[in-house]
């Protein structure tokens, strides 16, 4: 049996989800980063479901969503200036704060850590479910743990379709890949995860610039603690440069191209902007490798970009998905 799937933009499957979310059931919806697989984030048997449906270790905490940063207060305790000014500039939008958590927000949602994640998602299906549903949504990416986070309901209801109740499909999201985890639980703030708001855009708004978190900043999801994943079935392999022709005796080769390419002997070519616009290329960038992932290829190689704007998140996860990045995880 699979999960129903309704239009997000209709205002009846929007309350239908809500209901759904207050009756402890699970909701798939779009946000403008990736879809979510959502539960009320006070419900801690709700929770439970969230992560028996994707196989996530328990010790792997969930992002909690808001309807409006003015609810914050409900999940985090904040004494920090900056959160203002953060939450003021980017929310709604493709931006995690890690914050100290209240009482209120159950252990599990954050396995065991007195911090929380905390976002304002920009979407309007997300913005509506969420006030609908009149609490915080606690909501990873609704993929299964270790495999590319999904960017249509599609997607979704190819992988998880049986463990949802209910998908909102709200078309290709925008942004594509996941938002950006900035830890102010910690001094200097730093940057758990490259996502969807840019390194630099921090920095400008913080007067400071912003560092990538180390290893030891990442405990308890320190790298070695967690099964080495796959971000796709395929091997991947990340090239040095512009793709050269196939490479002889690899078998059936896919390239993952960053702009337009002549490289000749692939099996299949996706190229991810045009104009090698980042942005674009990231927002392409899971869709793409989803398609090349079943084709039943023997390799994939991907060209790399510029780590600056949203190439930073590309080579994030091109990088677990070659499996070469042992700081983060697909999750
Ligand atoms: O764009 C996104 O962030 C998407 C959409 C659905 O909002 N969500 C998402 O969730 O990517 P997920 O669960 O796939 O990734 C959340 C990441 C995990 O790596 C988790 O370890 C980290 O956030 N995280 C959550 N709470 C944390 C905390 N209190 N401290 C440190 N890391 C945390
Ligand atoms: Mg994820």
């Amino acid at each position: 049996m699979s999960a129903r799937v309704l239009p997000a933009a209709r205002p009846e499957a929007i309350a239908e989800a809500a209901s759904v979310v207050r009756g402890g059931g699970l909701v798939a919806f779009p946000t403008e980063t990736v879809y979510g697989l959502g539960a009320n984030a006070f419900d801690p048997r709700a929770v439970a479901r969230v992560f028996a449906a994707k196989r996530r270790p328990s010790f792997d905490p969930l992002i909690v969503h808001l309807a409006a940063a003015a609810d914050l207060p409900r999940v985090a305790s904040v004494v920090d200036s900056r959160v203002d000014r953060l939450a003021g500039r980017f929310w709604p939008g493709p931006l995690t704060l890690v914050l100290p958590k209240t009482d209120a927000v159950p252990e599990i949602v954050t396995s065991g850590l007195d911090t929380v994640g905390v976002r304002v998602p920009a979407h309007a299906a997300a913005h509506a479910l969420l006030l609908a549903a009149g609490t915080p949504i606690a909501a990873p990416s609704a993929n299964p743990f270790g495999y590319v986070s999904p960017t249509t309901a599609a997607h979704v209801v190819e992988q998880l379709g049986d463990a949802v109740d209910l998908v909102l499909d709200g078309g290709p999201c925008r942004v594509g890949v996941e938002s950006t985890i900035l830890s102010l639980a910690q001094d200097p703030p730093a940057i758990l995860r490259p996502g969807g708001l840019a390194r630099e855009e921090l920095s400008a708004c913080l007067g400071t610039p912003v560092a990538l978190a180390t290893a030891a900043d990442l405990r308890p999801l320190a790298p070695g603690q967690l099964p080495v994943h796959y971000a796709t079935r395929t091997p991947l392999r990340i090239l040095d440069g512009k793709a050269q022709p196939a490479p002889a005796g690899a078998g059936r080769v896919g390239l993952r191209a960053l702009g337009p390419s002549a490289a000749a002997g692939y099996a299949a070519v996706e190229v991810l902007a045009e104009d090698g616009d980042l942005a674009t290329a990231a927002a392409r960038l899971f869709a793409a490798l989803r398609r090349l992932d079943a084709l039943s290829l023997d390799l994939i190689l991907a060209e790399p970009c510029p780590e600056r704007g949203l190439g930073l998140a590309i080579m994030d996860r091109l990088r677990r998905a070659a499996r070469s990045g042992r700081s983060y995880i697909n999750d």
